[in-house]
């Protein structure tokens, strides 16, 4: 089980990392306009690959089939340990994998509502399958049993790919995302922070530190 820290913004993932809890980034076209608009692509992922450790995932944006494999393996060259491909679940999405997994080109596929998809990436050789719990609960659907379905075939099937839940909106997403089975779960800085906070943890430490503020004798 790991977290990743789903944002393109380098000094929020240099401040989280230092916490020493995270092992992933995830990143999207929209992510990355909302957070750098105008920003060169590669600048800011290079920034993000400095401030963290582990899989950096890059969504392609093109949507032909020659364009995205020369887009994908632009990507993979600038860092072919770590950035990690991904690739909108599509039927040329599919070929394109097809054609990355037997390079050693890690991948993630992406936008993912349902275990049918998840399964068609997973024997395909994909890395990572990334599904959406806030956009399929957006529809009226417990993203739950999605995942896992999803994490009972993998393992029945001994197939390597790992889950990553994303599309995180409240501090409850990454809870039962965890419980139903995610290898990973990625989640915005704004809820790692909720992960962080509890009023009683935060009225015991000033009840401790008054205490002992207010102590007799040597500190
Ligand atoms: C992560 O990999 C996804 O791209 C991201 O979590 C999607 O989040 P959204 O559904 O809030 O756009």
């Amino acid at each position: 089980m790991a977290l990743f820290v789903d944002s393109s913004d380098p000094k929020e993932i240099k401040a989280l990392f230092s916490w020493g809890s995270f092992s992933g980034v995830t990143t999207n076209p929209l992510i990355i306009t909302r957070e750098s608009p105008g920003a060169d692509l590669a600048e800011v992922i290079r920034e993000v690959l400095t401030v963290s450790t582990g899989d950096v995932s890059v969504e392609l944006t093109s949507e032909g089939e020659e364009e995205m494999m020369a887009e994908a393996l632009g990507y993979h060259a600038w860092d072919p340990q770590r950035v990690t491909i991904k690739i909108p679940l599509t039927e040329v999405g599919l070929r394109v994998l097809h054609q990355l997994a037997p390079r050693g080109v890690k991948t993630n596929v992406t936008c993912l509502m349902a275990f049918n998809q998840a399964y068609l990436a997973a024997l395909a050789g994909a890395t990572y399958v990334s599904v959406f719990s806030g956009r399929i609960r957006d529809m009226g659907y417990d993203a739950s049993p999605v995942i896992e379905t999803t994490r009972r075939i993998l393992d029945r099937e001994r197939l390597e790919t790992r889950i990553i839940v994303g599309s995180i909106r409240h501090l409850m997403d990454v809870n039962e995302a965890v419980e139903a089975g995610a290898h990973v779960v990625t989640v915005p800085p704004a809820i790692l922070r909720k992960m962080v906070w509890h009023p009683r943890t935060l009225e015991t430490i000033a009840e401790f530190n008054d205490a002992w503020s207010k102590r007799s004798g040597p500190r």
